[in-house]
C-alpha cells in the first residue's frame, strides 16, 4: 500500500467481508511499527490517560494532551489513518465548541478524523462535525468517559438495554459517522448491529462478529501491568523483556563491562 488508507477503504473492506485491523498508539515509535505491520487505522485513544499518562481513568485527559499525542503518532505514520480521540468535555458542552475542537485535530495534528463517545445523545454533535467535513468515528456501548456516572466498567446492552445500544449505533450512522466502535457489548448484539449497519463496526470486548477489531496497544504487548482485561490477549511480554534489558544494562555499568571497546571512541 503506497497511499494512506481512507474512509472509503474501510467501507470497501466491510462490503467485501475483509476484517478491518485497528489498534491504539500514543507515540511516533509505536505508530511507525503499527504502520509497518499494515494496520488500516490507528486510534490515539484517550486510553492514553490510563496507559501512558498515568491517570486513574480517561477523565483527566486534556485536549492539549490529546492533540500533542495525536501529532506525534501522525509523524510516525505513512499509510494508516490516524484518528484523534476527543477527550472528556471537549465536545459535550456545545455543538459549536465540538466542531471547533474537532477541527483542531485536522488543522494542528494532521489527523484524518476524530472519535467521540455517545449515540443518540450525540447525534446532533456528530452531525455538525461531519457537516464541517471532519470524519467521525462513533463509539457506543461501554463509554469509559461515563464510568463515574455508570458506577464502573461493565458489559452494556444485556436484556432490555440492547435496544438502546442498537438505537445508539443507528444514531451514529444517521449522523454521518464513517464507522462505529462497539465496546463491551454481548457478541450476539454486536453481530445484530454489524448486520444492521451500513457503516463498519469496530469491536473491543464485543466478540468476533464485528467488521473489525481494536485493542489497546499496551494490553496486547504486555506493557499494561498485571491487570489484563478479559477482552484483551497478551501477544508479547514486552514488559518483562524491557525489565530484563534494563537489569542487564544496569549490571554491565556497575561491573564496568559497558561501555566496551567498540562503544568507545579513541
Ligand atoms: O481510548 C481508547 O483507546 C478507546 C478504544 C478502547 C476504543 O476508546
Amino acid at each position: 500500500m503506497e497511499r494512506r488508507y481512507t474512509v472509503r477503504d474501510l467501507a470497501k473492506m466491510k462490503a467485501e467481508g475483509r476484517k478491518i485491523t485497528t489498534i491504539t498508539a500514543y507515540d511516533a515509535i509505536t505508530a511507525r511499527l503499527v504502520d509497518q505491520a499494515g494496520f488500516q487505522l490507528i486510534l490515539v485513544g484517550d486510553s492514553a490517560g490510563n496507559t501512558v499518562l498515568g491517570y486513574e481513568n480517561t477523565i483527566p485527559v486534556t485536549l492539549e494532551e490529546s492533540l500533542m499525542l495525536t501529532a506525534a503518532v501522525k509523524r510516525g505514520v505513512k499509510n494508516a489513518m490516524v484518528i484523534g480521540d476527543m477527550p472528556f468535555l471537549s465536545y459535550q458542552v456545545s455543538e459549536a465548541e465540538a466542531v471547533r475542537n474537532a477541527g483542531r485535530y485536522l488543522k494542528e495534528t494532521g489527523a484524518d478524523g476524530v472519535k467521540l463517545e455517545g449515540g443518540t445523545a450525540m447525534l446532533k454533535t456528530i452531525k455538525r462535525i461531519t457537516e464541517a467535513s471532519i470524519p467521525v468515528l462513533g463509539h457506543v456501548g461501554l463509554l469509559p468517559q461515563s464510568v463515574l456516572k455508570d458506577g464502573g466498567y461493565r458489559i452494556h446492552g444485556r436484556n432490555e438495554e440492547a435496544q438502546q445500544i442498537i438505537d445508539d449505533a443507528l444514531a451514529v450512522q444517521e449522523a454521518g459517522a464513517f464507522a462505529v466502535v462497539l465496546e463491551g457489548v454481548p457478541k450476539l448484539l454486536a453481530k445484530t448491529i454489524t448486520e444492521t449497519l451500513k457503516i463498519p463496526t469496530i469491536g473491543i470486548g464485543a466478540g468476533p462478529y464485528c467488521d473489525g477489531q481494536i485493542q489497546v496497544v499496551t494490553d496486547i504487548l504486555g506493557l499494561g501491568g498485571a491487570f489484563i482485561p478479559r477482552h484483551a490477549k497478551k501477544f508479547a511480554d514486552l514488559g518483562q523483556i524491557t525489565l530484563d534489558a534494563l537489569a542487564e544494562y544496569k549490571k554491565q555499568v556497575e561491573n564496568s563491562t559497558f561501555p566496551a571497546e567498540e562503544n568507545s571512541a579513541n
